[in-house]
């Protein structure tokens, strides 16, 4: 029998590999999922096989996880909890849809992943899994062995004839793919202490390291999709590779927060969204404009639990597509251009202009309009406050 392994060569993953052999006698086929994680993938090939592995196919995902995972976020304008773009949560569910399809493929009986038994990525993948192939068999060694520390983990291998040079990593528990890095662990675990940045940051500077010149840069949208960036027609995965480099370069996107997982414990921890977040606000300021008072209203409440849904790991959960149906009928017209300066963290508005603006600027001027009334307000007045006069004749103030 057949095991499929989401497999990224770090020492958790390879200690799985013996594990699995030895517990339940499995041929192990790895997978590695390309997110944009940027990870080494040379000779990863081989080093799964030094594991014990039969095989290992890798899988750039990366135009896939923009086109049909991170587009639909940025078009609901999904944050979790205030603050978190989602950029873990929104990957897992492509990563499990790989592994599904290659089960598939390879006549597999059961999925392995190393998520832990504390976290929201178990859930994730589990989900995933479960809508798309409920038959497979789930193995999450991370809850089932009694490994708990790298030490033992190299111990573990090192048993079973795996000799590979693992760091003493005493780093931060991360993850990274094309539109995010996460950090937790370390200092972050006391949310008294500040972050250590110079020792943290990955993709981006702290703002207060941010150069003194700002940069002003526009962004394109047709039907709530970037199109062009200065000027200049990409794709929206090349859009975002640049938005990480010019964002990183100002400190933009950094979100240090206390969030709550949803096996119930409340956890610290850092992201930098650098490129996701000037798109975000980017796409958010358009809406501004374009988006009618009652459809902006209805869409962030929508926006609010469909980020809810995806960092509960329910991607595949019919109300997502219910939900993505209403977002997608919100963005027909928006369709324009933005232009922000990015300075020391911050991303400063310099004009948006669209076709579709509802802004009227005759309606709105203070000195003209020919549209407006100002004798209508008084008898509108009149019947909005109707209930509230009723009440204080009657009952008094
Ligand atoms: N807390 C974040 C989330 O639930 C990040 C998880 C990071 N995962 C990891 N394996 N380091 O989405
Ligand atoms: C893990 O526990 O595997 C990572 C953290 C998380 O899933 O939230």
């Amino acid at each position: 029998e057949k095991v499929i392994l989401a497999y990224s060569g770090g020492l958790d993953t390879t200690a799985i590999i013996p594990w699995l052999k030895e517990n339940y006698d499995y041929e192990v086929i790895c997978v590695c999922v390309d997110v944009g994680q940027e990870s080494e993938l040379e000779g990863l090939e081989e080093r799964a096989k030094l594991s014990g592995a039969e095989k290992l196919y890798i899988e750039d995902v990366v135009d896939e996880f923009v086109e049909d995972y991170i587009l639909p976020c940025v078009k609901a304008g999904a944050v979790y909890e205030n603050k978190y773009l989602l950029g873990t949560a929104m990957a897992r569910p492509v990563i499990a849809k790989k592994l599904v399809e290659i089960a598939k493929k390879e006549g597999a009986t059961a999925i392995c992943h190393g998520a832990t038994g504390k976290g929201n990525d178990q859930l994730r993948f589990e989900l995933t899994i479960k809508a798309l192939a409920p038959h497979l068999k789930i193995i999450a060694p991370w809850r089932i062995w009694d490994l708990s520390s790298r030490e033992e983990e190299i111990e573990y291998c090192a048993k079973h004839g795996i000799n590979l040079p693992f760091s003493a990593d005493n780093s931060y528990s991360r993850d990274r793919n094309l539109w995010h890095i996460s950090h937790e662990g370390l200092e972050l675990e006391d949310p008294a202490i500040a972050p250590n940045y110079d020792h943290l940051l990955v993709l981006s500077v702290p703002p207060m390291k941010a150069p003194d010149n700002g940069e002003t840069i526009s962004l394109s949208f047709e039907k709530g999709i970037p199109t062009a960036l200065n000027g200049k027609s990409m794709s929206p995965t090349d859009i975002i590779k640049e938005l990480n480099v010019i964002g990183g370069k100002h400190g933009i996107g950094i979100v240090d927060i206390v969030e709550n997982r949803v096996v119930g414990m409340k956890s610290r921890g850092v992201y930098e969204t650098p490129g996701g977040t000037i798109l975000m606000e980017a796409h958010t300021q358009l809406e501004e404009l374009i988006l009618d008072r009652d459809t902006l209203s209805a869409k962030k409440e929508i926006a609010n639990r469909f980020a809810s849904l995806v960092y509960e790991g329910k991607w595949f959960a019919p109300l997502r597509k219910a939900y993505q149906a209403f977002i997608d009928s919100t963005q027909e017209y928006v369709t324009g251009e933005v232009k922000l300066l990015l300075y020391k963290g911050n991303i400063i508005k310099q004009g948006t202009t669209s076709l579709y603006s509802l802004y009227d600027e005759s309606i709105a001027s203070f000195t003209t309009g020919e549209l407006y009334n100002h004798k209508d307000a008084e008898g509108f007045i009149n019947l909005f406050g109707l209930s509230m006069m009723v009440r204080a004749l009657k009952q008094g103030f």
